[in-house]
């Protein structure tokens, strides 16, 4: 009897296609136990992708941990002898912290693991696979490479301190170019070293146009290397390197990964399906000499692909794209949607109406007016595809999204304020009351100050003057709510403004759209 693949879930079709196409390709299948020692993790925590691990006593007093991740108990039982290479596969769950759920959730997770002598012929092996998994999918797919030690080679060469990279790699990863440029500034690098890292911004492309572009800026001998090893990739590749695309500010986590970096990314769901790298560090930490190289995918995103079309998009007939862009309904919208219409994308009076969903069929754009505080929410997911938001809300969300343009636009500060003679004694903990818990919390922790939040919508002022906190964070524009309340700004410690924002999924399948959207608002905003 044929098996009927179309009774499965997608990712229940995905494991079996892919099962058999690993297997073909000499891969052997990786069973890993369901808990670890949780000293695994702890010792090689900057190889995780969160700190953060579900631990317990197991019945031998031993510390165990669910399993965060397999690839560090992969590298640590393979040991490949010289000159051999291990090859495994895998289909695991794996539980991580949701910044979501604000809990732990189990992630199902496929992915194949090459380690030992891994040189040119298995980098396209495992580059191939990936590429052919991707293909199986069932949707179409982009696949996204990119070089650490391009990266790394640059930041070498413009002397970037190790202390302030990991800031830089971050913002690389943003596409924030605005960002970058003030991190590289406050890093001391000089101008020609903050040019050179803007510009990694934009080799991004067609893999072999940007190659070609990448080698005309090629500063370091090391970023040469990189290079070579990317066109030695292509030529191995053939065939399964068409449609591929190179992005060298593809930064992974630079401890992790150290060469070769890739990202999958299927039409149809809002974020990176496959993760992939060379991770010669780590295996090095167990097989002094190994090299390795490995890529999961996100099995749970596909469940996606068979999610029917939102009504809202059932109009969209004549197969072209539409930009779907989130608008912070209030002031900051009107100074936005006033850009966006300057730029030739109105889309008429969006304050006639009560509704929510306003379309400009001609520029093939359509704004969904959101809470202001919703804008990076709608764009995370994929709901829009790009979103002007202001820099406080950004940053307090954490949402994973691009941010490519600073507009500018609603310009303040976040500030710690108090009353005028506060002094902080230090003798207990700070009280303060904010809006913005994770802004608030992440600055006090650089200056390493123990607190107390008081978590408020609204009416922060109110909570000194009633004795509720010490001082807030909050954001100052004019500064006359804090000037009639008796208060005064204690310390300023980040710009605010709109940033222009894009789902990282949407940027791949829309980026023509987007980049001519990104031109026309720098147009009209130099006007
Ligand atoms: C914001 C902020 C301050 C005020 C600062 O409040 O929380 O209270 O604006 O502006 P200013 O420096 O120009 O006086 P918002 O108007 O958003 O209302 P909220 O109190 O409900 O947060």
């Amino acid at each position: 009897m044929e098996l009927d693949l179309t009774a499965f879930r997608p990712a229940e079709r995905s494991t079996l296609q892919l099962r058999v196409l690993y297997e073909q390709a000499g891969y052997r299948k990786y069973r890993m136990a369901r808990f670890e020692e949780y000293a695994l993790y702890q010792q090689y925590e900057s190889f995780l992708p969160d700190a953060q691990v579900v631990t317990f006593t197991d019945l031998d007093g031993k510390l165990r941990a669910i399993k965060p991740d397999v690839t560090l108990s992969i590298a640590k039982n393979a040991q490949p002898a010289p000159g051999t290479c291990k090859k495994y596969y895998y289909t695991e769950q794996v539980c991580r912290p949701s910044r979501e759920s604000h809990t732990f959730t189990e992630i199902s997770q496929m992915g194949l693991e090459c380690l030992g002598a891994v040189g040119s012929a298995e980098q396209a092996e495992v580059v191939r696979l990936a590429a052919q998994s991707l293909a199986a999918l069932g949707a179409p797919g982009v696949m996204e490479l990119g070089h650490m030690g391009f990266v790394t080679a640059l930041l070498d060469g413009i002397g970037a301190a190790k202390a302030d990279r990991p800031a830089l790699l971050a913002l690389l990863q943003e596409k924030n170019p605005h960002g970058l440029r003030e991190a590289a500034q406050k890093a001391g690098l000089p101008e020609e070293g903050i040019a050179a890292l803007t510009e990694l911004l934009t080799l991004n492309g067609p893999l072999t146009q940007t190659l070609a572009a990448a080698r005309a800026c090629c500063r370091y001998p090391g970023q040469r290397e990189a290079l070579d090893e990317l066109t030695a990739l292509q030529n191995d590749l053939g065939e399964a390197a068409r449609g591929a695309r190179l992005d060298l500010s593809l930064a992974g986590d630079m401890e992790y990964y150290n060469g070769l970096v890739f990202s999958g990314y299927l039409s149809g769901i809002p974020r990176a399906v496959l993760k992939g790298g060379q991770y010669d560090l780590l295996i090095r930490r167990f097989t002094p000499g190994a090299c390795a190289l490995g890529f999961a995918l996100y099995l749970d995103e596909l469940e996606r692909l068979e999610a029917p079309l939102p009504p809202v998009r059932e109009g969209e007939t004549d197969g072209q794209q539409w930009l779907n862009i989130a608008l912070p309904k209030g002031r900051l919208g009107d100074k936005a949607y006033a850009l966006l219409a300057g730029a030739g994308y109105g889309a008429g009076d969006y304050n006639d109406t009560r509704k929510l969903v306003i379309e400009n069929p001609d520029a093939r754009v359509r704004y969904f007016l959101v809470k202001p505080s919703d804008v990076a929410i709608y764009v995370e997911h994929g709901a829009a595809d790009v979103g002007i938001v202001g820099k406080d809300i950004l940053a307090e969300s954490g949402a994973d999204v691009y941010e490519l343009m600073d507009t500018g636009m609603g310009r303040c500060r976040m500030c710690v304020a108090g009353p005028k003679n506060f002094t902080d004694d230090e003798s207990r903990a700070l009280r303060v009351a904010t809006k913005f818990v994770n802004i608030a919390r992440a600055h006090y922790e650089q200056t390493g100050r123990d607190i107390d939040i008081i978590k408020l919508n609204g009416s922060i002022e109110l909570a000194p003057i009633l004795g509720l906190s010490d001082v807030i964070v909050d954001i100052v524009e004019t500064g006359t709510t804090l000037k009639e309340n008796d208060l005064a700004v204690l310390e300023e410690f980040m710009p605010i403004s709109a940033r222009f924002i894009a789902n990282k999924a949407s940027y791949q399948f829309k980026r023509a759209a987007i980049d001519a959207l990104l031109g026309s608002m720098k147009e009209a905003l130099e006007q």
